[in-house]
């Protein structure tokens, strides 16, 4: 069988961002069975209903990258204890035009990373009440709430801490299992 392609989703557009090196560990340790791409969100323009009139390309792009994936990982900081608006504006962007949305259905994982002791939790599950309205199976356990990211995985994305390797490893390891048993047909 081939690969399962997950779309990640970086919460941050900062240039040295945390979230994406945690993203870039991620990748390296991806087993066989998940292909994790970055699907970048920092270009789409502010939603706007208005515009679908004349749809931006980089929203029809974004929804037909994500409407092409199997599974869905965010990998995302906490801004003011909720997730940055630039995630917040991906998610709005895939879910119209009503009745249309690229999110539906889609397996997803919420990974949460800062350098502070919480590990973004706020974030975590700020994310959660929106994957709730957009019907996507979010995986509920290992939940991953990534405390001083800073001091864990270096700018390659190697993770220089043996725990939160291993912890990474295993994630993924559940994270395709649970993507099998929650996938939809069609
Ligand atoms: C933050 N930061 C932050 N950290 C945290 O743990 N909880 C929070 O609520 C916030 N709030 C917050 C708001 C704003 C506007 C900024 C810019 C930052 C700090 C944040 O975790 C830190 O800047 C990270 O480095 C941001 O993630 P990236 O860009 O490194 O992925």
């Amino acid at each position: 069988m081939p690969a399962r392609k997950i779309a990640v989703l970086v919460g941050s557009l900062r240039r040295d961002a945390f979230s994406r090196r945690t993203a870039n560990a991620l990748r390296l340790l991806q087993p066989p069975t998940l292909s994790l791409e970055i699907v970048e969100i920092g270009e789409l323009p502010l939603y706007n209903p208005d515009h679908e009139e004349k749809t931006p390309f980089p929203w029809v792009d974004f929804r037909d990258r994500i409407r092409a994936a199997d599974a869905v990982l965010f990998v995302t900081p906490e801004y003011n204890r909720s997730i940055p608006g630039a995630l917040k504006n991906a998610i709005d962007v895939g879910s119209r035009p009503y009745g249309k949305s690229a999110w539906e259905g889609k397996p997803c994982g919420v990974v949460s990373c800062s350098p502070g002791a919480v590990g973004g939790f706020g974030a975590n599950h700020a994310l959660r009440q929106c994957l709730v309205f957009l019907d996507m199976p979010a995986m509920q356990q290992p939940e991953v709430y990534i405390g001083g990211v800073d001091k864990l995985i270096d700018a390659e994305g190697k993770v220089t801490s043996d725990k939160t390797r291993e912890f990474l490893d295993k994630y993924l390891h559940h994270f395709a299992t649970w993507i099998e048993r929650n996938i939809r047909a069609g």
